[in-house]
This record gives C-alpha cells, structure tokens and sequence, in this order.
C-alpha cells in the first residue's frame, strides 16, 4: 500500500477510519470521505500523525454529484486512484411489518447500494489507467438472510451482485474486486441503526464487547487488499454459514434468528 492513493467512503468513524489509520502506517495516501466534517477531520490528523499525506472530502455517496467530487478531489490532489474503498453505510434494527416508513429501505440501498455503484463509477477509468483496486464492504448479511436487516440484507446482497457482476466483465483490465463480508465488529454502527420508528435506535441490542474488534476487521481487510483477494468471508461462524446455507438452509436460517436474539 505504500504510497497508493488509497480513496475510502465512510471514513469518519468505526471501520473507515480504522482502515485509514493502519493504511497510514503503511504509508498510502489517503482521501478521506464522509458526512460529519469534525469526525472526519479527527480521523485524518489520527492519519497524519502516524507521517501520511491526507486529504478529506466532505460527501453524502447516497448523491451522485458528491461521488463525482470525492472522485475530482482525489485526482486533483494526487493525479491517480489505485484504490477505491465502498465502506460507507448505515444500518437497520426493526422487523418489517414494525417499520412505520417504508422510505426506510429506499434510504439504505441508496446508501449502501447505490452510493457504492456511484462512486466506482466514477472512479472506474481511472482505476483502469493504475490496474486498480476496488473493495467493497458488505456483511454476512449480504450473503445470508437475517432478521431486523430486511433492507440491510437486501442492499449488501445488491452490493454482492454489482461486484460480482462488475469482476467478470473487469476481467483481463488489471482491475480487481475485492468483497469483505464482516459479522459483528465493535463499531457505533448498531446504534445509529435505523430502528421500526425511522429513528437510531441509539442503544446496541449486539454484546459489543464480545464481537470482533474493529482493529482485527481491518487487519483482515488490508490483507485482503495487499493480496488482492476475490473475497473475505470473517468468523467460523460465517464461513461454516455459507456451507450450511448450501446443504441445510433452515438451519443458518436458525442460526442468523438466535445470533439477533442473543447479540453475539
Ligand atoms: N460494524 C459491523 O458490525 C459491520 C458488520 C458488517 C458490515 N459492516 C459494514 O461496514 C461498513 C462500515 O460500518 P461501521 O461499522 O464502520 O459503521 P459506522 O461506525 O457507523 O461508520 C459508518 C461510516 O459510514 C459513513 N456514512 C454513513 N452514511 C453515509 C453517507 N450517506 N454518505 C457518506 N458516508 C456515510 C459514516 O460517516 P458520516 O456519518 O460522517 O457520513 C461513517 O464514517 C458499512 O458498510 C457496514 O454496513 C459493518
């Protein structure tokens, strides 16, 4: 990673900014995206302390014409992308006959989805000129159906289709794809998630302190990257739930219903 312009979405809080800290001490160089301006700037003095060069952009993905900026501001300070990081998401925790507004879930694949597919667009001729790198972040619930994460599931499962879609026709461009499909990980993420009322619910329902820390997840991401990986898929659990959902999909269905109900 040294001294590869490195763009991450996402990167004021939680795996974003972890990803940028320990990509610092690597020595890329980094664009930082994201929402809230003062967590952002925070994540990138975290950044210049450890000696990188950082730039950070102030972005809503959900909206095309900021991905076509974060994408302008990357070139501008660096002339080249060599990788393009889709982390930038938000989260649900309501059934779906609770949700009051169904907007809800336009909201978060606009998010989630779309904002990936905006920004690799953006980004994709350049990438093609540095034989780049895309990453997207999804979840297990982009592979396997979980309860409370209708909408969730729904937009990490579009993220896995476009990329999985998207590698086969980069194939042969230099351009890779590398999917990451995380469990828990110790972030806010939970209690900014949208609950049945539209609102964060504010109090995670998941037993923080016993999920994967958000430093382990990034490891894994970054060796991921280094690697130039086709996918990740993080913990025993998911790895044997992608098995079972293969010779016995009632019993991860049972499985994704009791790690809701216990939190971990
Ligand atoms: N934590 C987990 O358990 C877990 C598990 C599986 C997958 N993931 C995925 O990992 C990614 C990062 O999640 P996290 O756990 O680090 O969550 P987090 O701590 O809540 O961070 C989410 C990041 O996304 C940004 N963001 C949200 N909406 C945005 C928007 N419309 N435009 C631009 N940026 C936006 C937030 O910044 P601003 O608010 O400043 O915009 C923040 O930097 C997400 O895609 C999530 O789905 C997380």
């Amino acid at each position: 990673m040294k001294d590869r312009v490195v763009v991450i979405t996402g990167a004021s809080k939680g795996i974003g900014a972890e990803l940028a800290r320990q990509l610092a001490s690597r020595g890329a160089k980094l664009v930082l995206a994201a929402r809230n301006v003062a967590e952002l700037t925070a994540a990138a003095e975290e950044c210049r302390s450890r000696g990188a060069t950082v730039i950070t952009l102030k972005a809503d993905v959900a909206v095309e014409h900021d991905c076509q900026t974060i994408v302008a501001g990357a070139l501008l300070a660096f002339g080249r992308i060599d990788v393009l990081v889709n982390n930038a998401g938000m989260s649900m925790w309501a059934r779906f006959d609770e949700i009051e507004d169904v907007e809800v879930l336009a909201r978060i694949m606009q998010v989630n989805y779309m904002g990936a597919a905006y920004c690799t667009r953006h980004a994709l001729p350049h990438l093609r000129q540095s034989s780049g790198l895309i990453v997207g972040i999804s979840s297990l619930a982009g592979k396997v159906g979980v309860p409370t994460r209708t909408g969730y599931s729904a937009s990490k499962h579009a993220m896995t289709g476009f990329f999985d879609s998207l590698r086969i026709e980069l194939d042969g461009s230099g351009v890779s794809v590398t999917m990451i499909y995380p469990g828990f990980v110790a972030t806010g993420i939970r209690e900014n998630a949208t609950g049945p009322d539209g609102k964060p619910i504010m109090v995670s329902p998941v037993k923080e302190g016993e999920v994967m820390s958000v430093e382990e997840c990034v490891r894994q991401i970054v060796a991921a990257m280094e690697g130039r990986k086709r996918e990740v898929v993080m913990t025993a659990r998911g790895k044997i739930g992608l098995f079972l959902k293969l010779v016995a999909p009632s019993l991860i269905d049972r499985i994704a219903k009791r790690a809701i109900e216990t939190g971990r």
